[in-house]
């Protein structure tokens, strides 16, 4: 039954792809996005807010299968930040849920495809059913050698570097650093994307054009695509117009 679904997929996504995308050339290898628009897709439709929420649950299976026929290796998307604790309770309940919800309905058909889950950001405030869902479906990936798909929840990026600057003074003051060792390497060695290479593409949806404190660090030198489309919205045609336009970047890193 499985193999069967991802034949259909495959064979749907082969020809999805528009034309200019070049396949052979500069396909991202780290795209991260920020889902944004959730919450005005339902008001436009009169639906409560997590109507919007579950759309967008629908979005991300979606575009990660655009992005794995493609052969991005890692997806990194920005689930919950550590700000939005300060939506109502029922919001975050129902946010805290779809991890869950999500990986029962799709995680086989991702170990299908060989992907491997990864969760981005502090766990301490986790509730449990949250945090179990994901380390179950991270032990259960952890040998997949596919499209590495991250979850950023309770993700800040401002934390991410308070954290690895706390365990680094703890090193100093222990005499386990030097603080003259103190390098940019070393520092992206502290943080949760400490094994995965810095994304090379940014998507933002929904029109807002800021960070809200997403990857602060390794964004330095990433590609930004912006559009307007609200995230439930979003289609693999829209994920690939974002590729091209990549594609057509000339990306210096500060050189000429
Ligand atoms: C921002 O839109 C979106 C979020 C804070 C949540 C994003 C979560 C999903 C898309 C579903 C995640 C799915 C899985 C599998 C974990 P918003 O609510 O701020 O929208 P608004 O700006 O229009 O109010």
């Amino acid at each position: 039954m499985l193999e069967h679904l991802a034949r259909k997929w495959s064979r749907k996504e082969k020809n999805s792809a528009p034309e200019e995308l070049d396949r052979s050339g500069k396909i991202p290898k780290h795209v991260a996005v920020i889902m944004d628009g959730n919450g005005r897709w339902a008001n436009m439709r009169n639906l409560p807010r997590v109507a919007g929420h579950r759309a967008g649950m629908k979005t991300v299976k979606d575009v990660v299968k655009a992005a794995d026929e493609i052969g991005v290796r890692y997806m990194t998307m920005y689930a919950f930040s550590t700000e939005n604790w300060k939506r109502p309770r029922d919001e975050v309940d129902f946010l805290m849920k779809l991890p869950q919800e999500f990986l029962s309905t799709e995680l086989d058909e991702l170990i299908e495809r060989n992907v491997r889950i990864r969760m981005l950001g502090s766990k301490d405030e986790l509730p449990s059913h949250t945090l179990n869902a994901l380390l179950t479906a991270e032990e259960k990936t952890r040998e997949n050698s596919g499209l590495q798909l991250n979850f950023a929840l309770n993700y800040g990026g401002r934390d991410e570097i308070v954290k690895a600057f706390s365990t680094l003074a703890q090193q100093v003051k222990a005499g386990v650093l030097d603080p003259q060792d103190l390098d940019e390497e070393l520092i992206s060695r502290y943080l949760y994307t400490s094994d995965i290479p810095d994304p090379d593409l940014l998507i933002r949806t929904s029109g807002e054009i800021r960070l809200s404190n997403f990857m602060l660090w390794q964004l330095a030198y990433t590609e930004m695509w912006f559009t307007d489309v609200l995230w439930p919205d979003f289609s693999r045609e829209h994920f690939y117009q974002a590729i091209v336009e990549y594609q057509g970047r000339a990306r210096r890193y500060g050189a000429v």
